[in-house]
């Protein structure tokens, strides 16, 4: 069994339940599983044949005895197919639907069936089990086991299949779903995200019709830069923040994924889900498991603010790498300086981080290679030597005058990229993926290296390793990928006999993997996942990363989008923003969007003029004074900037007793010269009272927010407040804090 198949249950998980079942069923209903969160559930069914069926997706039933009913309520089993619902499609058989699994025997024959064995639920924690359903084929020994994982109380589910055979030959895996739902009969209404670069996560909802939406990624690395795995379904009608029955969910996964959602002939739609089968077919050896990555997803009934809270607090309690705890606010010199400065310019910037009170200096791209000096994007990757030009004196002694200064010291690399231009591709080109035979395409000018090599993995590895122990108080580290995988081709798969199709798996495996051993010796250095942008970033990855960057677009208005439309799957403690000098915002407006995540700021504070400065300094000093409402509070989206003139969101605190509240105009047509209307809050206590103050002011500005006055949460929920946006204040930051 290869390193990267993960071990699912720990030595300390705690067995209440384990039923192992039998394939007949007393009251002859087949058996019957139901995968149940708080308030849904999904309900699979053995039919007379011992196929498992999923026959029943809505709210969970009270009474335990009530599921056996619920098959008989709909007509699944049509008289001539009835192939659309299995739990997990086999082809080649009976089910002639698209397939979740299609597979090659060792002996050449195409056909799979599969058969329910037995199921178990263990319960790890009040909160959390997980159900394994064991399938089997009755003519090969090759078998498949469903997992589903459920976090009850945040209704959360994380789905993924387990693929094993015994044969005497190899099975060659044509496709392999992590997880093939189904939904019976309603309408259904799917949001996905588009984009490209600096227009990531751009919203599109649709209703589906009949036939198959699809959403994939043949990228290989980078690989969401134009589709996103993240979506939002909603059922009977479209989405809405605060009522209606919606699944947020996303592949876990860095690599290539598909997603399918089929709307079959009876209006029912399937869903499968998984890595993207294009020219990945898998061999698997006897005995080996093929783990696929897993679908998450939460559900709820009252709309997609309540389902982003759940995934919220699912993502910063169990998934998000230090999730529950703090990040550090920087300066990053990328667009103050790209790839031109030296030791005495970056000194100055130590000087200005302190000034502006942020935690840390980041040093972003540029700083190595001697050979081919990376003085622009077109050479140097893969030399990860000091600049001996530029620093002198290394990185040791940046990081000591960054602590001289007042401030830890961060640090950009992009550890799986290679410039063809570069020492590293004149001395490994084999380490390269490219195809020997063809011209090199690139991809801002660079190539994608071989991560399905191990020793690949070990210089990726070193690179970070190497980093650290020569320089321990290294405090931070932005993980870029700025390329994309043309001519995939590697001549290490090749030289071990291995098939060209592993290369797209084999890559994120290698790239888990090597995360995997970083982690186990630097567990809790905070690092950034950047990908050209939001390239990048799932919730297998963020397992080993504190946080990602959604986006080089740092233009304000756009950014109130792009965060808003990432906030439905992300918390806010996992999004970076930065303030750049991108657009024609003021810098107010600037630093206020980017206080809804991970404050940072890319620009030279040198040069603000004494009034921006003073303000920059004053919203560090009140965003410390806030960033645990904003990174660990519960999320209320209010107003929705692509229905309105004006977005308006807030977060609020466990106890409901601090709340802040962001507001921004985001059109500046002239009709918008008077105020708009108040805003409701939400999520506060209804019978606490509350001051409202206006916090993050200009110089010289008054607020027209009276912060004398008390309110009940009530009246703040019911008739809100106003927070007095208009064309003269356009970004308006408010505080809400319980008077006692
Ligand atoms: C990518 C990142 C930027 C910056 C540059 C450096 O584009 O998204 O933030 O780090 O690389 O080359």
């Amino acid at each position: 069994m290869k390193k990267f198949f993960f071990a699912h249950f720990s030595k300390s998980t705690i067995i209440i339940l384990s039923i192992l079942m039998n394939l007949s069923n007393v009251s002859g209903q087949g058996v019957i599983i139901p995968i149940e969160t708080e308030h849904n559930a999904f309900l699979l069914q053995t039919d007379n044949e011992n196929r498992l069926r999923t026959v029943y997706f809505g709210g969970s039933l009270l009474h335990n005895e009530d599921y056996a009913q619920a098959k008989s309520m709909y007509h699944l089993d049509d008289a001539n197919l009835g192939i659309n619902n299995a739990t997990y499609t086999s082809s080649g058989t009976w089910s002639i639907a698209e397939p979740a699994i299609q597979v090659v025997h060792g002996d050449g024959n195409r056909s799979l069936e599969l058969k329910y064995v037995s199921h178990k639920k263990e319960q790890i924690d009040q909160n959390t089990s997980i159900t394994s359903i064991l399938l089997k084929d009755p003519l090969y020994d090759f078998e498949v086991t469903l997992y589903y994982k459920v976090w009850k109380s945040e209704n959360v589910i994380e789905q993924w299949s387990e693929i094993k055979h015994q044969e005497k030959k190899p099975v060659i895996l044509q496709k392999f779903a992590s997880a093939n739902l189904y939904f019976p009969s309603t309408e259904f209404y799917l949001t996905t995200f588009q984009g490209q670069w600096a227009k990531e996560m751009q919203p599109a909802e649709a209703k589906l019709v009949r036939g198959t939406r699809t959403i994939d990624t043949k990228l290989g690395t980078r690989a969401m830069l134009l589709q996103s795995p993240n979506f939002i379904l909603a059922f009977d009608k479209p989405a809405s923040e605060h009522d209606g029955t919606v699944i947020l969910g996303q592949l876990a996964w860095s690599g290539n994924f598909k997603l399918d959602f089929e709307i079959d002939a009876y209006e029912n739609l399937r869903f499968i889900a998984g890595i993207n089968p294009y020219a990945s077919e898998y061999t698997l050896q006897p005995n080996q498991t093929f783990k696929t990555p897993s679908l998450i997803y939460s559900i709820s009934n009252h709309g997609t603010g309540e389902a982003s809270r759940n995934l919220h607090s699912w993502a910063r309690n169990y998934r998000v790498l230090d999730g529950q705890g703090e990040r550090l606010t920087l300066l990053n010199n990328w667009e103050a300086t790209y790839f031109d400065f030296d030791e005495t310019k970056l000194t100055a910037l130590f000087k200005d981080a302190k000034e502006l009170g942020v935690d840390m200096f980041l040093l972003d791209d540029g700083w190595f290679a001697n050979k081919y000096p990376r003085n622009s994007d077109r050479a140097g990757l893969g030399d990860w030597q000091e600049n001996k030009k530029k620093l002198p004196n290394g990185i040791g002694y940046l990081v000591k005058e960054a602590n001289k200064a007042g401030v830890k010291f961060g640090i950009w690399i992009e550890p799986e990229m290679v410039s063809p231009k570069s020492e590293l591709y004149e001395n490994h080109i084999d380490w390269v993926i490219r195809q020997p035979e063809r011209p090199e395409v690139y991809y801002r000018n660079q190539l994608v290296l071989d991560l399905s090599n191990p020793e690949v993995q070990d210089f990726v590895y070193g690179i970070v390793d190497n980093l650290f122990t020569k320089n321990p108080e290294l405090a931070f580290i932005k993980w870029d990928c700025n390329a994309v995988m043309f001519n995939a081709y590697s001549a290490y798969l090749d030289r071990k006999g291995l098939p060209q199709s592993h290369l797209y798996i084999d890559y994120v495996h290698g790239l888990y993997s090597v995360l995997e051993r970083l982690r186990a010796k630097y567990p809790t250095v905070p690092m950034m996942l950047c990908s050209g942008g939001g390239g990048r970033g799932d919730y297998e990855i963020l397992k080993y990363f504190t946080e990602f960057w959604p986006s080089d677009d740092t233009e304000p208005i756009e950014r109130i989008f792009m965060q808003w439309d990432y906030s439905y799957f992300f918390p806010s403690i996992a999004t970076d923003n930065h303030v750049t000098d991108w657009g024609k915002q003021p810098l107010k407006f600037r630093v206020d969007v980017a206080s809804m995540g991970k404050l940072g700021f890319d620009i030279v504070a040198g040069e603000l003029s004494e009034n921006d400065l003073a303000f920059a300094k004053q919203a560090v000093s009140n965003y410390h004074s806030f960033k645990n409402v904003v990174w660990h509070g519960d999320l209320f989206r209010l107003i929705n900037p692509h229905d309105h003139d004006f977005a308006s969101l807030m977060y609020v605190d466990r106890e409901k007793s601090k709340a802040i509240v962001f507001n921004y105009l985001v059109n500046s047509r002239q009709k918008l010269n008077t105020a708009v209307g108040p805003v409701k809050l939400d999520g506060l206590d209804a019978n606490k009272k509350y001051n409202v103050k206006e916090t993050n002011l200009y110089p010289g500005s008054r607020s027209m927010i009276d912060a004398t006055k008390v309110y009940t949460g009530d009246f703040l929920m019911k008739v809100g407040i106003n927070p007095n946006v208009s064309l003269w204040r356009t970004s308006v930051v408010l505080e809400v804090n319980e008077v006692k």
